[in-house]
């Protein structure tokens, strides 16, 4: 590819795992409403916006609420995940993500934070996490959430690096199509079954180094 100048990184399910603390947040959400609510399901919630999730989770339910009701309830549930944040430490942070990120920066490369989530900046607060990026761009800064390419090419932006000279990190199906849509190189973190449309794919950032970031 064109030369590597920028990284940029979705969080959840990238640099940690809040997609457990979403879940319980949406299931004590589901279980007031009385409805089953399954971790099967709640894949389907990763890298979509909070409203949209709660859509999600209505449409499983089968429940019809109004514009006024879904905002108490999405309110709620921002409650409950950010007292699972408010107690995030350091050592949740995913295996080899802080370390390669180090990696990337001690050879010159850019990198950003390219997450859907309004939280992300209290949770890289909590895991000391701040200095490491360049620009951070979350989803209190764009308009349209991803599949759409919005984030990553206000990250690239922010970069003042062309998007062909990026690679996003995603593990999620909405955010390997937003990197595409961007024209961006995408390693996608998780399974192929799900993440087919990403250039590489890898378990997590554990199993990256310079030579495999190379050969994108
Ligand atoms: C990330 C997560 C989603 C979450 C979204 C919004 O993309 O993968 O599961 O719904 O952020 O998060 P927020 O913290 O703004 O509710
Ligand atoms: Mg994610």
């Amino acid at each position: 590819m064109d030369k590597i100048k920028a990284c940029i990184f979705d969080l959840d399910g990238v640099i940690v795992d809040t997609a457990k603390y979403h879940y319980k947040a949406w299931k004590e959400i589901a279980q007031k409403l009385k409805f089953e609510f399954t971790e099967k399901d709640n894949e389907r919630l990763k890298g979509v916006s909070r409203m949209e999730s709660l859509d999600i989770l209505l449409s499983i339910g089968n429940i019809n609420l109004t514009q006024q009701e879904k905002e108490e309830i999405a309110e709620q549930k921002n409650n409950r995940y950010k007292e699972f944040v408010y107690n995030m430490k350091p050592d949740e942070i995913l295996p080899g993500a802080k370390e390669f990120i180090e990696l990337i920066r001690s050879v010159g490369i850019l990198t950003a934070l390219g997450s859907a989530s309004k939280n992300a900046e209290i949770i890289l607060e909590k895991l000391n996490l701040i200095p490491l990026f360049d620009a951070i761009i979350d989803g209190n800064h764009v308009t349209k959430t991803k599949p759409n390419p919005e984030v990553f090419l206000k990250a690239a932006e922010e970069l003042k690096v062309s998007p062909a000279n990026c690679v996003v990190f995603e593990d999620a199906e909405a955010g390997v199509e937003a990197a595409k849509a961007a024209g961006m190189k995408c390693v996608g973190i998780g399974s192929k079954d799900i993440l087919k449309d990403a250039d590489l794919i890898i378990n997590g950032l554990d199993k990256m180094d310079m030579n495999i970031l190379c050969t994108l």
